[in-house]
């Protein structure tokens, strides 16, 4: 996934955070600080027009990696171009219009809005900011965004506590697109909002995506939503990509055994699909803290897949395939995968 097409590129990121952790009991107990690998290793690479959907539970490192993408945070190792520019080596005016380039969309509509203001003034700011002072120049062009998000003009005067859930994540993409980006960061875009909303929502991300040639990294827990909108998928587990491959791959055929777990979960797989699924594919217990990784895989104390070796080995690399497919397990072995393509014809 690299080479002549590379648009968006991240190379060797980790992010690692200094976290206090206390040790010990009693008035022995004492604090102390320990790094915390948010994302460790991660090699992604983001072609442009294309939707790369980023899935994994909670803690898996799927925010911080988006943050580091939208140079909110630097990485602590490794870099990260867009059009083969270093976001962390731009500054002053370079810095500015690499941010600009790229957006981003949060889960929560309404904590990204300020109550205060209108909605004229939220997407209008980033206008002012970048030197758009005609007050009529800046309402024309804010209507225009609106129209863009289906809502109706007279928007523009209402506040942000006034409209619903879905109505606020408009404003928010609206206020997104205001300065032409070519990347969209969604974190959990959706997953606020009733489920029929959710559809609708996703039906405009689509819209937005064909019309600006945008391109987006989409973070979701919901596969879903992965199915609705994405070409590719990563599969990230506690910091490190477990799993990569296009959707119509990693929807049939599932290698990494947490993947298998993700995907038998999903209430809208079809009969067939699970049939080939087996029953067994359940997860179970916790997984281990990012502060204390095992030295061996670090999904092996939930894997329905583990044998000894699992634990025995080293944690495993990750290996790669052709057309994008990448994975790390002791288990899986690409090399004998002789087709790398879908196993699984599915009547449609
Ligand atoms: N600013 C920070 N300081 C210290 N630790 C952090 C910070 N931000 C994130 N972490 C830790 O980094 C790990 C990854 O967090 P992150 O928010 O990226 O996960 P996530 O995959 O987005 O989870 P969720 O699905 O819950 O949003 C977690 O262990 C989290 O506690
Ligand atoms: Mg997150």
């Amino acid at each position: 996934m690299s080479g002549r097409d590379a648009f968006f590129e991240i190379s060797n990121v980790s992010k690692v955070f200094n976290v206090k952790r206390r040790r010990g009991k009693g008035w022995l107990a004492r604090t102390e600080k320990v790094p915390l690998r948010a994302v460790d290793k991660v090699d992604l690479s983001v072609r442009q027009g294309q939707t790369v959907a980023i899935v994994g539970e909670s803690g898996s490192g799927k925010s911080t990696l988006a943050n580091m993408m939208a140079r909110v945070t630097l990485p602590t190792e490794g870099r990260i171009t867009l059009e083969g520019e270093d976001l962390a080596a731009a500054s002053g005016a370079r810095l500015r219009t690499l941010r600009r380039r790229i957006q981003m969309v949060f889960q929560d509509p309404g904590s990204s809005l300020n109550p205060r203001q209108t909605v004229e003034d939220i997407i209008g700011l980033p206008l002012r900011l970048d030197g758009m002072r005609n007050r009529r120049e800046r309402l024309a062009r804010v209507k225009a965004l609106l129209e863009a998000v289906h809502l109706p003009p007279d928007t523009v005067l209402r506040s942000p506590s006034s409209l619903s859930g879905g109505q606020k994540q408009r404003v928010n993409i609206a206020r997104a697109l205001a300065l032409h980006p070519q990347v969209l960061l969604l974190d959990e875009p959706t997953s606020a909002l009733d489920v029929s909303v959710q559809a609708r929502i996703l039906r405009l991300l689509v819209e937005l995506r064909e019309a600006h040639g945008l391109t987006y990294v989409i973070i979701t827990h919901n596969l879903g939503v992965v199915r609705a909108i994405a070409d590719s998928v990563v599969v990230m587990y506690l910091g490190q990509i477990v799993e990569t491959g296009s959707v119509d791959d990693i929807m049939r055929r599932p290698r990494h055994p947490y993947t298998r777990t993700l995907i038998a979960a999903i209430p809208i797989v079809r009969e067939q699909e699970r049939a080939l699924l087996p029953s067994t594919e359940t997860i179970d217990g916790d997984a281990p803290s990012t502060l204390d990784r095992p030295a061996h895989c670090a999904f092996y104390s939930r894997c329905p897949m583990r044998v000894d070796t699992c634990r025995t080995k080293p944690a495993p690399p990750l290996q790669t395939g052709p057309h994008g497919i990448a994975v790390r397990c002791h288990r899986v072995d690409l090399a004998a995968d002789v087709s790398a393509a879908p196993v699984l014809a599915l009547a449609s």
